[in-house]
């Protein structure tokens, strides 16, 4: 990891992005069809991708289909093409090797340095990071091999996720499952921008996120809300469960896949949120306050649909809810740290950093995340930009990017900020 180079630069709106050469390895497990969609996500991203299945991969999933959706030839082992010598320069030139799915046996051969297969070599000769994304059944994935080469991996600097929870591949449920590809992908963006995003430091600690937006009803079928996606707050629930973090994530109206290995509570007003974010923050480390949060709601909503009179609108009344962010600060337990996020326009009282400064002095928490919001910025953009302020006057700022990075960046600030009190 430590000669990895990074070959980019700064993601700015409407630059052209640099190439980045991925080794997407698969090993023979039923999750490989995923891979499938993951490895057209990587290209459509822009990356030049060279898939490296093992030869029981290619069981589940022709070489053709791998030829295809990267437009680069396809072997399993080092004889092809050896005059090329792949199973040197494809190690070499990587930037990012990502195996998923990665079976034990794929595991235990690379904890073993082995070199038996394409993939394996591919594997002793990257000096990128190297992303392992475990697909089994929960039975194998608990087995004390497997616990000690995933053990290996880990200490010598390959980053090994977590596999997620749910469906297996018979009738069966439990931990075993290839986390959605969208998520794979987004973790896999992150390392191409910054290689040490991901280390193991959120382990034994429980964060709880909110995220999204907040609907207050006015009538069964209409709502006072905001256009919060939960892209971001979701976006910290991934990076922090890599992290080796315990997630509980209290989403508020989000149409998003759940991030593997996180608890998800869906709530949709703010009584609802208040109530889950209370609840989960009583043993959590951290608490990261990332969704929007309805400040007033309709103080009696129609309990029937509100028809036209005739007579024109009636006017709303609106009531204040509680804030759950200065209600966190009020009840918190010690070393717990408190992340908020202000979403922030800048007007004729001041500018958007000027607003964010005078609102972390307000809420009282230890870091806000400022960005700035309108114009189509931040809200449902897969983007975004921020400074983090931190209450002993510190400011980060993280550059336009995914909001993997900037989740990254706030994961950062929390461990530096959290050692700071220790
Ligand atoms: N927040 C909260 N409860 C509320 C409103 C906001 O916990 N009722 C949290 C948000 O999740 C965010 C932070 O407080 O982390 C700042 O939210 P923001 O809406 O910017 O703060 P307000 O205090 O409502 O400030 P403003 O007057 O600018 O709307």
């Amino acid at each position: 990891m430590g000669e990895f180079i990074a070959s980019r630069v700064a993601f700015q709106p409407g630059e052209v992005f640099a190439l980045s050469r991925v080794v997407l390895g698969v090993s023979g497990g039923i999750a490989a069809y995923k891979a499938a969609d993951l490895l057209r996500k990587l290209v459509e991203a822009g990356h030049d991708v060279t898939v490296v299945p093992t030869a029981a991969a290619l069981k589940f999933v022709g070489a053709a289909t791998w030829a295809a959706l990267s437009h680069h030839p396809v072997s399993a082992q080092v004889w092809d093409a050896a005059e090329d010598v792949p199973h040197v320069r494809l190690g070499r030139e990587a930037e990012l090797v990502v195996v998923a799915p990665a079976t034990a046996d794929l595991l235990a051969r690379a904890a073993h340095g082995l070199a038996d297969d394409l993939l394996t070599n591919t594997l002793l000769t990257a000096r990128c990071p190297v992303l392992f994304v475990p697909a089994m059944h929960t039975e194998m994935w608990e087995h004390a091999a497997t616990v000690e080469n995933v053990a290996t991996l880990r200490r010598r600097g390959s980053i090994v996720l977590e596999p997620a929870t749910g469906r297996l591949t018979g009738a069966d449920t439990g931990k075993g499952r290839l986390p959605e590809p969208a998520e794979i992908a987004q973790l896999a963006e992150l390392l191409l921008r910054r290689p040490d995003a991901l280390p193991a430091d959120l382990t034994g600690q429980h964060v709880v996120i909110s995220a999204g937006g907040t609907r207050e009803p006015l009538d069964p079928v209409r709502f006072l809300g905001n256009s919060s996606s939960g892209k971001q707050g979701y976006a910290l629930a991934t990076v922090a469960a890599a992290r080796g973090a315990r997630v509980t994530l209290v989403a508020a109206n989000v149409e998003l896949p759940d991030p593997a290995n996180t608890e998800v509570v869906r709530v949709v007003t703010t009584a609802e949120l208040r109530d889950a974010v209370h609840k989960a923050a009583q043993d959590a480390d951290v608490v990261v306050m990332a969704a929007a949060v309805a400040d007033f709601r309709p103080t009696t909503p129609a309990g029937h649909k509100i028809k036209k009179s005739g007579a024109g609108p009636a006017p709303i009344t609106l009531a204040e809810n509680a804030d759950v962010l200065a209600e966190l600060v009020a009840a918190r337990r010690p070393g717990q740290l408190l992340v908020g996020f202000a979403a922030e326009t800048g007007d004729a009282s001041g500018s958007v950093l000027e607003h964010g400064r005078a609102k972390l002095a307000r809420k009282g928490c230890d870091l806000l995340v400022v960005n700035a919001v309108g114009e189509g910025r931040a809200f449902g953009q897969a983007d975004n930009a921020a400074v983090i302020l931190g209450c002993d006057g510190t400011e980060r700022t993280v550059e336009f990017g995914p909001k993997a990075l900037l989740a990254a960046s706030v994961w950062d600030a929390v461990a530096t900020t959290s050692h700071r009190q220790k």
